[in-house]
């Protein structure tokens, strides 16, 4: 294979992996999205396999192609097979697995490369190397143990709870300087000594990673799940650097990117610091309160299934606003085929999605594209916010935190600030969860002991079931 023909295929490669994220963004474009990434990731593969000789001193052989085979074949396999069986709920506990792959990727080729560099390389280009090579092992070692934590707390090997040890601050700056010591040890020692330096900042770095994911609260992960995709892009990137693979670094910046574009946008539906993430303070400072809650005055008045039928039927606007609670109830499809009658009805029935809906970021959309619904009625918080004052119904299916109108009217409120979707300004709000409990965030709902507010209690899947046959008669 040629060189310039290896340049067209990465580039042909990097091309697909962009329009795969530009796909990804939007649900009806998401399966293209899906398609285009998975074709540049088979060039990518292939081609890297096949142009490898081309690098350097490198040249791989027959048997070093078995060996290659013998790893990728059962890793793709297990790969598949994993992905298949794995349930909605527990997408962040293999993606994060998967990151820690990452991590571990990143050290070893580091390691490897500082051992047996591809090229032997002299003055600023050794140091420039040796810098790659020492960032690199130091990022991908903290996502490889962060990773792993992360993965142990949603499983729930670990406890949940935030390990907060006193002046942990500190003792992560203390870590984090230790470690920029032994990068000036490792870049002006002897070339035995630099790999003594190199592997006691990778013991360090590995500490930081459990450290600094300890200190989350078990139940704040998904956040940083997706902190730790970014680290795992970056450490790939840097592992592009190391072996002089452009398509690697690209790979790396996108996923690196895109990783803490995501982190951003779930920090901000959800008010938290983006810095308190990075920094591993995150669920574990206690919010900003100044002052105890606001006490709730009223009651919950609740409401029955014929009752709730009576006024969809009158409705001439309904909007449903999914959580966690239709997630776990698995009530997406009942409620696809009400909205389909309802529509057939002349209902103006729309879907209201708020950004940390569920407990993955899309969750919702999934859940909703799985049963069907069309795209075009399913809305985004900012798009449907200004409509609810207008609408004749909302139905609140097994959602709590994000129609919690606390979080615009209570400052000392722990969800002070999220943005909520305003379901109380609509003419009547129905809400369906089993019981009186609270959300994910723990704090009570003044929703439910608003006069235009009624409960309807049950499981959600078994609610709507049966608001769909009295709906049909
Ligand atoms: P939650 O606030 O957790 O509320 C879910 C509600 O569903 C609960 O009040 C529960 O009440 C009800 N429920 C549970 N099982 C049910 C069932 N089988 N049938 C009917 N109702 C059921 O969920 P949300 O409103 O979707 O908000 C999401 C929360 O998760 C936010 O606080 C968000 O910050 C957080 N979070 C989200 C993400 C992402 S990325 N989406 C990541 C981390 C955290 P009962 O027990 O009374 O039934």
């Amino acid at each position: 294979m040629s060189y310039s023909l290896l340049i067209v295929c990465y580039i042909a490669a990097s091309a697909l992996f962009i329009l795969s994220l530009g796909g990804l963004s939007r649900q009806e474009t998401a399966t293209r999205g899906n398609t285009y990434g998975i074709i540049g990731m088979l060039i990518a593969i292939a081609v890297t396999a096949v142009g490898t000789s081309l690098h350097g001193s490198m040249n791989v052989t027959g048997s070093g192609y078995a060996v290659l085979a013998a790893s990728i074949i059962p890793g793709a396999l297990i790969g598949a097979v994993l992905a298949k069986r794995v349930a909605m709920t527990s997408m962040p506990e293999l993606v994060a697995m998967l990151h820690s792959f990452v991590g571990l990727a990143a050290v070893l080729v580091g390691i490897a490369s500082h051992i047996a560099p591809i090229e032997q390389l002299t003055g600023t280009e050794h140091t420039i190397h040796a810098i790659e090579v020492f960032v690199g092992v130091f990022v991908g070692a903290i996502t490889f143990t962060g990773s792993i934590i992360a993965f142990l707390k949603l499983k729930g090997s670990i406890g949940g709870n935030p390990l907060t040890l006193p002046g942990r601050h500190v003792l992560n700056l203390a870590m984090v300087l230790g470690c920029v010591v032994l990068g000036y040890l490792f870049l002006t020692g002897s070339p035995d000594q630099s790999l003594t330096w190199l592997l006691v900042m990778t013991g360090i770095a590995s500490v930081i990673g459990v450290h600094m994911v300890m200190a989350i609260g078990g139940a704040d992960m998904p956040v940083v799940v997706s902190m730790l995709n970014s680290y795992s892009g970056w450490a790939a990137a840097a592992a592009g650097f190391m072996l002089s693979n452009d398509l690697l670094i690209i790979t790396g910046a996108l996923v690196g990117s895109s990783g803490a574009i995501l982190s951003y946008i779930m920090c901000a539906a959800m008010n938290r610091s983006f810095i308190s993430v990075i920094l591993g303070g995150f669920g574990s400072d206690g919010g900003s309160a100044k002052g105890p809650a606001m006490a709730i005055e009223g009651e919950m008045t609740e409401i029955d299934a014929d009752d709730t039928v009576e006024l969809l039927r009158d409705a001439k606007s309904v909007v449903v606003v999914p959580g966690y609670g239709m997630a776990v109830a698995q009530a997406q499809h009942t409620v696809s085929d009400i909205a389909k009658l309802l529509r057939q009805r002349k209902v103006n029935f729309r879907f209201a999605i708020h950004p940390v809906a569920g407990r993955l970021p899309g969750h919702m959309n999934v859940l909703l594209a799985e049963a069907n619904v069309p795209y075009d009625i399913v809305l985004e918080m900012d798009e449907i916010n200004e409509d609810l004052p207008e609408t004749d119904v909302v139905l609140v299916i097994g959602a709590n935190d994000i129609v919690n109108p606390s979080a615009e009217d209570d400052p000392n409120s722990p969800i002070a600030g999220m943005p909520v979707l305003q379901v109380w300004k609509s003419k009547q709000v129905i809400i369906m969860k089993r019981g009186r409990g609270t959300g994910y965030a723990g704090v009570q709902n003044p929703l439910f002991f608003k006069d235009n507010s009624r409960m309807l209690f049950g499981d959600a899947k078994k609610t709507v079931d049966i608001l769909m046959g009295k709906l049909r008669d």
